[in-house]
């Protein structure tokens, strides 16, 4: 008999009726999941246990997903290496999604299927919950597939729940657990340290368990973040290939098993880490875990990236689809050193330079414990009366007066133990109770996990916003890793990595809820929060506090496979030796913003900052909301070149660099466009030449099918070490 009839409820009742379940053989019934290219399948099988029997290509016809269990056969002996959520202390002898310690100490979970519900949430978006239970404890299991059917997007997410007499332990607790099959497995990943973000490598899966992971308890990165992909088959191209890309939403200790299993199928559990987290839950409370996101493309990295872009600007970034603001920051030009009369002359050189708004920076605060420095003041959020005798509120004025908006950084989430926070409420601090402190950039990370300290920290930023209504930015920074996890407020330290993460985005859900569009950017001593998880929050974030623009292509280069130029904070700095031309075009490619001494810049200087920023204004459309290509990888070309489309294909920019000084190195072929219509004219010119400089490269229109074919050479190479070509429909 069917079984989702067997075990049909209501909600399996609504399934029906938006979407198609058909019956596989005598005794399995199979769920398919579709996006506009893709499927997944799921199946129900014999012994109620679900397995996931495909993930690839969408079929013409839904009714021959039943057919696929047929072919692929996944039936081993011991039936669970596709587990569509594996459990351990029965027969299961792989990696597991879910290990818990049950009310009466046991520790053995399976887990059958009761039912499922469909429910389509607009023309785009969906949402399957399958629900899952122990036959012999009263414990259950929903995984939650989101799909977002234009953008080949499924956000996946699990909830568990028990009913037992006392509290039961999840030991581990994956987000989602994803079976693929392929003749061979390519990863790429990535790893750094401070300054060093987004360094790819790539390698072949073998046989076992690849983990990607971190521990840092209150960001997810300094030395591995939560992006992957895995080519199915062969590593993908930009245009070509099958490629999987996830990515963990959440800011804390994450975990990615990657494991080849006996059958050659790969097996990804993704979720929060479980290292020093077992989690004790109550009777009746829904643990609802972190969402993983993925797309899959069947046509390289390229298309994998434009969906996950597009993804994030609809859903998941703050006003991801309006504009942004261009910026002066005094982070490099002052230090922590400054006063009234500097920040006024960099008010009015904001101005000057055309930029929206001046954000600043580090050592506002601190009395007792002035913020002269890095080693004091951190916690005490009062403005600092030697330095700014006339409060931010001035500040915010004198903004007002030159034209331009204020913005502010903060870091509340931290103290330094020279401060009057640390003084007065050491149970506010993350450390342990009897052994010495130890620091990252002489600080310590609050407590967040408390709820009096959540108070805390949203009243900093509240209070900004309260007494200051133009206060137009913020920069949230978060510059400490976690040393001596231990919370004085937890009862059972092992929910303590899991309830500070929490704590930190109801901070944030209260001040999106009060603030919801005043733009936000997220930093992390660099990229240490690069996740779509605090994303949610944030307009914006910093990739990387190296700002050297050579490295800078390369690190923006890898970070654009997975998030949208709009958000990606590119500040115009004077890291490293290269001219101001080749700093600001390079910022171009995502939001721009400068932190240089502007009352020094050379007249031709400051007259070519002025004229990028009004390039950057006509290309923002396409930079910002429109589709990017990846023309010519910096790694294994002389010239690196993308270009940005806009939706109607009308307006596109590309950006080229030389990223090798070898003799003669440069762009020596047409580099061919993509993205544009292939009927449509454009005019095609060099723009965002220091003044008094010609190109080398005659204005001209060609038809799309031209650029895109034949190509156009941006002539790069050494004196041109950076090339902005125009491309402008007529
Ligand atoms: C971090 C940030 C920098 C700057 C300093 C201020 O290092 O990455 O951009 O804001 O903090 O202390």
């Amino acid at each position: 008999m069917n079984l989702l009839l067997r075990y049909s409820s209501r909600a399996a009742v609504i399934c029906m009726l938006a979407l198609k379940t058909f019956t596989a053989d005598a005794q399995s019934t199979v769920i398919p999941i579709e996006t506009k290219n893709n499927a997944i399948v799921l199946r129900v099988g014999d012994d109620k246990r679900l397995s996931m029997v495909y993930f690839g290509g969408k079929l013409a016809n839904q009714s021959e997903y039943s057919a696929v269990p047929k072919v692929t056969k996944l039936d081993r002996y011991d039936n669970v290496y596709n587990s569509a959520y594996t459990t351990s202390g029965t027969h299961n002898l792989l990696e597991p999604a879910i290990e818990v310690t049950h009310a009466d100490g046991n520790k053995s979970l399976e887990l059958q299927y009761v039912s499922h519900k469909f429910t389509k949430l607009n023309d785009d978006v969906s949402l399957l919950s399958i629900n899952l239970k122990d036959s012999l404890y009263n414990f259950e299991v929903t995984l939650n597939y989101q799909t977002y059917f234009n953008e080949n997007v499924t956000e996946q997410w699990s909830v568990i729940t028990h009913h037992e007499k006392k509290d039961v332990v999840l030991n581990k607790y994956a987000s989602a657990n994803l079976y693929v099959q392929a003749d061979s497995y390519w990863l790429k990943h990535y790893h750094g340290e401070w300054a060093q973000e987004m360094r790819p490598e790539d390698e072949q899966l073998n046989h076992g368990i690849k983990t990607l992971d971190s521990k840092l308890g209150s960001r997810a990165d300094i030395f591995q973040p939560p992006v992957f992909m895995v080519s199915l088959n062969k590593p993908a191209g930009e245009d070509d290939g099958q490629v999987l890309y996830g990515n963990l939403e959440w800011s804390g200790n994450f975990r990615i098993d990657l494991e080849v299993d006996p059958a050659n199928g790969l097996r990804l559990i993704a979720g929060a880490n479980n290292y020093a987290a077992n989690y004790t839950l109550k009777a009746g409370v829904a643990f609802e875990t972190p969402k993983f996101v993925y797309t899959l493309s069947n046509k390289g990295k390229g298309e994998a990236s434009r969906n996950l872009q597009s993804w994030a600007r609809k859903y998941k970034i703050v006003d991801g689809q309006g504009p942004r603001l261009t910026l002066l920051n005094n982070w490099e030009a002052t230090y922590f050193d400054f006063n009234d009369a500097k920040l006024t002359a960099l008010l009015k050189d904001t101005k000057t330079l055309g930029t929206d708004l001046f954000l600043l920076d580090d050592g506002w605060f601190g009395n007792k414990y002035p913020r002269n420095d890095d080693h004091a003041g951190l916690g005490d959020w009062q403005v600092n009366k030697a330095k700014l005798p006339n409060g931010i509120g001035n500040l915010v004025k004198v903004a007002k007066e030159n034209s331009v908006k204020f913005g502010i950084w903060v870091e509340p989430e931290m103290v330094n133990p020279k401060s009057e926070l640390y003084e007065k409420h050491p149970d506010w601090i993350v450390k342990q109770p009897n052994r010495p402190e130890f620091y990252m950039r002489n600080q310590l990370v609050l407590d967040l996990s408390n709820p009096t300290v959540q108070n805390f920290v949203f009243g900093v930023v509240d209070k900004l916003f309260v007494e200051n209504p133009d206060l137009a930015y913020i920069k949230w920074d978060c510059n400490a890793l976690m040393y001596n996890a231990y919370s004085p407020y937890q009862k059972n330290q092992g929910n303590f990595y899991t309830d500070y993460v929490r704590g930190l985005y109801s901070v944030l859900d209260r001040l999106r809820a009060k603030y919801p569009k005043v733009p936000m950017m997220l930093c992390s001593g660099g990229g240490g929060r690069v996740d779509y998880g605090a994303l949610k929050y944030f307009t914006e974030y910093w990739p990387s506090d190296n700002t050297e623009p050579i490295e800078r292509v390369f690190i923006q280069w890898e970070y654009s496979y997975f998030y949208p130029a709009l958000a990606s904070s590119n500040h115009v700095t004077d890291w490293g030796k290269q001219p101001i031309k080749f700093r600001t075009d390079v910022a171009m490619m995502g939001k721009l913003g400068f932190d240089i001494v502007v009352s020094k810049l050379k007249p031709e200087e400051l007259a070519y900052a002025q004229g990028a920023l009004k390039t950057y204004k006509e290309f923002s459309e396409a930079i910002w909301h429109g589709d990017q290509y990846r023309l010519q990888d910096p790694r294994t070309n002389d010239a690196a070149s993308i270009m940005y489309v806009d939706s109607a294909k009308n307006n596109a920019i590309m950006f080229n660099y030389l990223v090798n000084n070898r003799y003669q190195a440069g762009s020596h072929l047409p580099i061919k466009m993509k993205g544009l219509q292939e009927d449509k004219q454009y005019e095609v010119s060099e723009v965002n030449l220091m003044p008094g400089h010609n190109s080398s490269i005659a204005a001209a229109t060609y038809s799309g099918k031209f650029l895109m074919t034949v190509g156009l050479n941006p002539d790069v190479r050494d004196g041109r070490n950076s090339v902005l070509i125009a491309v402008r429909g007529k």
